[in-house]
């Protein structure tokens, strides 16, 4: 799954590699477009009080450039066995570059290891950093997996 996958590039690299993908935003006019027999666009509103994906499982979730604290938790939970988190977002300090300035949707230090660890998930690779292109911005990334 791809998730608030905006105009789709990462569910289109991961078709390309092969696998099936639902991509999912609440805005699904440009993945619509790129909608394939390997994507499935899916429109939901991700910030509801009520997880729209409750129950769903997923060998891999890929979440970039997006945060919604509130169902953070709900992430590690929809992969099944062996299967695999990659999440890439903005982390605290990028404020000092511009936006994301809300500390709503910048990662705490830490965050991401906390949430791999909180759900036994293996960190398989993780980077908490400044990134001078495509522009100054503070980032961190995690891929981790969970337990078959
Ligand atoms: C900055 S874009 C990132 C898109 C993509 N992941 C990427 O990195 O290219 C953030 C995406 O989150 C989606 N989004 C924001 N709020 C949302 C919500 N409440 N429910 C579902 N999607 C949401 C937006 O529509 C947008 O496509």
């Amino acid at each position: 799954m791809d998730l608030a996958c905006g105009g789709g590039r990462h569910s289109l690299y991961l078709a390309e590699l092969g696998y099936s993908v639902i991509a999912v935003d609440q805005d699904i006019s440009k993945i619509d477009s790129i909608a394939s027999e390997r994507i499935t666009a899916e429109q939901w509103d991700l910030e509801l009080q009520t997880w729209p994906l409750e129950g769903r499982q997923f060998e891999g979730i890929v979440v970039t450039n997006y945060l919604y604290r509130p169902h953070l938790d709900q992430l590690p939970q929809m992969l099944s066995p062996g299967g695999v988190l990659i999440y890439e977002t903005f982390a605290q300090g990028n404020e000092a570059f511009g936006k994301p300035s809300n500390p709503n949707f910048l990662l705490k230090t830490g965050e991401l290891l906390a949430l791999a660890a909180s759900h036994s998930l293996k960190i398989i690779a993780y980077e908490d950093i400044y990134q001078a292109s495509p522009k100054p911005a503070m980032l961190q990334r995690i891929c981790a997996l969970k337990a078959v």
